[in-house]
């Protein structure tokens, strides 16, 4: 793919709207969160719509809401998909652009089928080929490498909000010489996920290109079904998977690549960006890092718990239920404070310190329980070469002193809006 970057103007556009309809009004929540687990852990109505920010219990039907802000609560929840279930979320957000296949708003059996089809594609196997045919050369070759020569970079713009979609975009199989064709899927991609602000405008821009992404999706599932779907990619092998008995329509594997983006892209460059920040900040464990690669999972693991992207999952009570003394009334909607539950003392010692030496326990950055990240592994490994290819081909990686640092913010997402580094070159 020669022009990789050639689209990133619009691309950056649709993200910084992205990142205004769910930023709200407080840059550094943690303090807040802090005092609500010691003094108030579980409260009345959505803290996510009280910092000002869009979020998925204002776009559902209106009914009591509680923020959950500890770690076992939130795990309680998380870990008991029949009590607690997600299929709210189809009436508004993000799921009403996914009719048909909606995994995030499935519940049930009929999410425990659509994972068992999927997972063929997220296999371990499946992914050690993929990273190897697929992720490395494209992160490596065509993002991190034409970038060394010049010595400084602002790493959002120019890396990272076009390599998760780019690797989407490879695995799904679509053509990698079609540099328009790349544009408008990432372009689409977002506008979708921008579907879920309370502004009817960015509503329809998001339903139309919804509807975009859908036929042109459409036509390739269709062209590749035709022609056998002998091939190693995700569109490919999502028509061969069978689990059960059932297999996938040519519709449903439009609607998850649809959904995939959305998923994939925003939260894949978010992290990444974060994780360059935590490390930029401290240049002392930057170099530990290059020196040791072993230590890289253990520092994504970290950025990951301590900084997440998706900052709040949402589940509504199937039943009364009492958290921290507060009882809670079957259908209400709980807003589970992730980026909170990822910082309790009580499951992490020095819950706000970046610490990659911290013993390993499971952090909620890439969900839990039955709706947990199908794509973790992936996102991982994209992050893991990203990281890796920098090490070894920037040498005194540095923020840039000629622009401001960058801040990580965000209610409901999280991350920094642009990071400017240099290097020697
Ligand atoms: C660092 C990047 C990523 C982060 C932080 C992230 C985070 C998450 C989280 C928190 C959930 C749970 C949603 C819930 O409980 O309702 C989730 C679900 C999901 N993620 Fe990721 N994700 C990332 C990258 C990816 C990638 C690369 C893929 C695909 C290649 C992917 C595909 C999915 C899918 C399909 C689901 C829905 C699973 C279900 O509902 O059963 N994600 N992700």
């Amino acid at each position: 793919m020669t022009s990789a970057h050639t689209s990133n103007a619009a691309v950056g556009e649709d993200f910084a709207k992205v990142s205004a309809t769910f930023s709200g009004n407080v840059d550094d929540p943690f303090p807040i969160y802090r005092q609500h687990r010691l003094t108030n852990p579980v409260i009345e109505g959505d803290i996510v719509t009280q910092f000002g920010s869009a979020g998925f219990t204002a776009a559902s039907k209106p009914r009591p809401v509680y923020t959950l802000f500890k770690y076992h609560d939130v795990m309680a929840v998380l870990k008991d998909p029949k009590k607690y279930t997600s299929g709210f979320l189809m009436e508004g957000g993000m799921a009403s652009f996914m009719d048909g296949f909606a995994l995030t708003a499935m519940d049930g059996d009929v999410h425990r089928q659509a994972r068992g089809l999927l997972q063929p594609c997220f296999a371990p196997n499946v992914l050690k080929e993929w990273r190897a045919t697929r992720i490395d050369p494209v992160i490596c070759n065509d993002f991190v490498a034409p970038l060394v020569a010049r010595g400084s970079a602002e790493l959002v713009a120019d890396m990272a909000l076009m390599f998760p979609i780019r690797v989407i975009y490879d695995l799904l199989g679509f053509p990698a010489d079609d540099a328009d064709g790349l544009a408008r899927f990432a372009s689409t991609a977002l506008r979708v996920l921008g579907g879920v602000s309370p502004d009817p405008e960015a509503k329809k821009a998001a339903m139309l290109a919804a509807k975009e992404l859908y036929d042109d999706t459409l036509k390739v599932v269709q062209a590749r079904r035709a022609a056998g779907a002998t091939g190693d990619d995700m569109i490919s092998r999502l028509i061969r998977s069978s689990f059960e008995g059932n297999t996938l329509s040519d519709h449903q594997i439009t609607m998850f690549a649809r959904m995939l983006l959305p998923a994939a892209a925003e939260t894949t460059t978010r992290s990444f960006a974060t994780l360059m920040v935590l490390l930029l900040e401290r240049p002392e464990l930057l170099e530990r890092i290059r020196a040791d690669r072993s230590l890289v999972g253990k520092a994504i693991d970290e950025s990951i718990r301590y900084e997440p992207v998706a900052t709040f999952k949402v589940r509504e009570t199937e039943e009364d239920v009492t958290f921290q003394g507060v009882a809670i009334a079957k259908g209400s909607l709980l807003s589970l404070c992730v980026a909170s539950a990822n910082r309790d003392d009580d499951v992490f010692e020095d819950g706000d310190t970046f610490n990659i030496d911290r013993p390993s326990k499971m952090s909620f950055g890439f969900g839990f329980g039955a709706h947990m990240c199908v794509g973790l592994f992936i996102a991982k490994a994209e992050i893991e070469v990203a990281l890796n290819s920098m090490l070894d081909m920037m040498p005194n990686l540095e923020f840039d002193p000629a622009y401001p640092r960058p801040t990580i913010r965000g209610i409901q997402l999280r991350g920094p809006e642009a990071v400017h580094v240099r290097w020697k070159v």
